[in-house]
């Protein structure tokens, strides 16, 4: 099943003086058992490409569907909703509010989505590892138990998609494979749609998709064997 579709997607910055064109024409369909992930240089629009296939960002031409639909047909309210139920941000600076614990982390991101339900935030909190520090303020983890529970936060209103912006860059190899590690359960046991930008050539072996861009473009689209 088709989850994301974007057609001929282009995106630019700039006035009316300076444009710059960062995105040149993109093609992409992901299918929900996908786990893609997207490689390529610095700069090259990693993650102005996962923004907009989310729907965070709007695409200057082109279309993007989710879930059968237009992003462009969604009204506001039907969009925040989109992001709020149905995907899943993991950002690479964890962006944890930090005088909020563990637990109220996760739990403030499904009282936004009007979604509260305490079992469901303590079954996210296990399923990464940090039911036992749920009473814990962010600044009292490591970089990597900090990654958990800010997927956590992004499992716990149950979305379809996971859009995940480097979520290891900042990790030891060994935190690193976890997080990949937990990722790659979501998908394959929990059947998450997963798109993550990801520099490390290293991690592609736990994806089945390689998109790699290049200066705004698609120069690599390849099915993996996963591990
Ligand atoms: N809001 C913006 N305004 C102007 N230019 C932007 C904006 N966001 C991104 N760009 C430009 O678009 C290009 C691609 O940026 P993007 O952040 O998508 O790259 P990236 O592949 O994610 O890079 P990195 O690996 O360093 O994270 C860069 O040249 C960047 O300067
Ligand atoms: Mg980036």
């Amino acid at each position: 099943m088709d989850r994301i579709v974007g057609v001929g997607i282009v995106k630019n910055y700039g006035n009316l003086k300076v444009t710059v064109n960062v995105l040149k024409n993109i093609d992409i369909i992901i299918d929900s058992h996908d786990f893609v992930g997207i490689t390529g240089a610095s700069g090259s629009g990693k993650t102005t490409l996962l923004y907009i296939l989310s729907g965070l960002e709007r695409p200057t031409e082109g279309t993007v569907n989710l879930f059968g639909k237009a992003t462009a047909d969604y009204n506001d309210r039907d969009l925040a909703l989109l992001r709020q139920r149905k995907i899943g941000f993991i950002f690479q600076f964890y962006n944890l509010i930090p005088n909020l614990t563990v637990r109220e982390n996760v739990e403030l991101a499904s009282v936004l989505a009007n979604n509260r339900d305490p079992k469901r935030i303590d079954e996210v909190l296990a399923m990464v590892g940090m039911l036992d520090r749920k009473d814990a303020f962010p600044n009292e983890l490591s970089g990597g138990m900090q990654q958990r529970v800010a997927i956590a936060r992004a499992l716990v209103n149950d979305p379809d998609i996971i859009f995940a912006d480097e979520p290891t860059g900042n990790l030891d190899s060994v935190n690193a494979a976890d997080i990949m590690e937990i990722l790659r359960d979501l998908n394959r046991l929990h059947e998450k749609t997963i798109v993550l930008v990801t520099h490390g050539e290293e991690f592609l072996k736990y994806c089945n998709r390689n998109v790699r861009l290049a200066d705004g473009k698609v120069v690599k689209d390849v099915r993996l064997d996963a591990v």
